[in-house]
């Protein structure tokens, strides 16, 4: 049976960390991608009064940055162990001290259990680039009514043309796919179940790593 992603295979965070691998987990690129990124959330207004929520936030590769940005920071990830461990190896000493543990929470199902109501602001970068179309779906309908005053969402995708079947070369060479990981969508897709969930999504041509795409998306 194929798996819809390398995080679904039995035991793949324990070996990794074991390893001491937290940053692979997440692809590496440690500060290009903050570089990149942060600047496009605050153009896409993140501000520093916003409740944040980082879904799939991983070794907190931009957490690490986000949560002494804003005045409210959980994140979600389906390894807790990974995030922990990016609590205790990545923060500086200001952000450890200030980040509790307890707004790092394990969630494989997008359904964001105890993250507070307040949640203005949502992220999820490089997650479903690497899940089947549905989670993106999933995570959509869930947000909508858990965050009554959610103003934005930002996610990136892997896109295909219309039409195109099978493989796609993406912009820097990654080879993606409609049927396995590294999954692509349209951007038909991705705009049609934005609005399925109740959101407005808009696509943005940045320049991201490995030929991501962004959408935010509004409710
Ligand atoms: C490429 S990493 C990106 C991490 C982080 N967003 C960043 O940019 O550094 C993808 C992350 O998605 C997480 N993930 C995979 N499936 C998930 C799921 N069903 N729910 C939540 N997180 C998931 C993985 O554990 C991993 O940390």
């Amino acid at each position: 049976m194929t798996l819809p992603s390398p995080y679904h295979a039995p035991g793949f965070y324990d070996v990794a960390l074991a390893k001491g691998r937290h940053r692979d987990i997440v692809g590496g690129r440690w500060e290009e991608t903050p570089r990149i990124v942060l600047p496009l959330l605050a153009q896409h207004g993140l501000q520093p009064t916003d409740h944040l929520l980082d879904i799939g936030a991983g070794a907190l590769r931009l957490g690490r940055h986000l949560a002494p940005q804003v005045a409210g920071y959980w994140a979600t990830d389906r390894s807790r162990a990974l995030m922990l461990k990016g609590w205790e190896t990545e923060l500086d000493d200001a952000t450890r001290a200030s980040l509790s543990q307890s707004r790092l929470i394990e969630d494989t199902a997008f359904s964001f259990p105890g993250i507070p109501a307040t949640i203005t602001f949502a992220l999820a970068f490089a997650v479903f680039t690497h899940l089947p179309p549905d989670h993106l779906a999933t995570a959509l309908a869930n947000l909508r009514p858990r965050f009554p005053t959610l103003r934005r969402l930002t996610f990136t995708v892997f896109l295909a043309p219309d039409g195109h079947s099978g493989p796609y070369r993406q912009s820097d060479g990654v080879v993606t796919h409609p049927d396995r990981f590294p999954w692509h969508m349209t951007e038909r897709q991705a705009l049609a179940i934005a609005t399925t969930a109740g959101f407005t999504a808009t696509r943005h041509d940045h320049r991201l790593p490995r030929g991501q795409t962004l959408f935010t998306a509004d409710p």
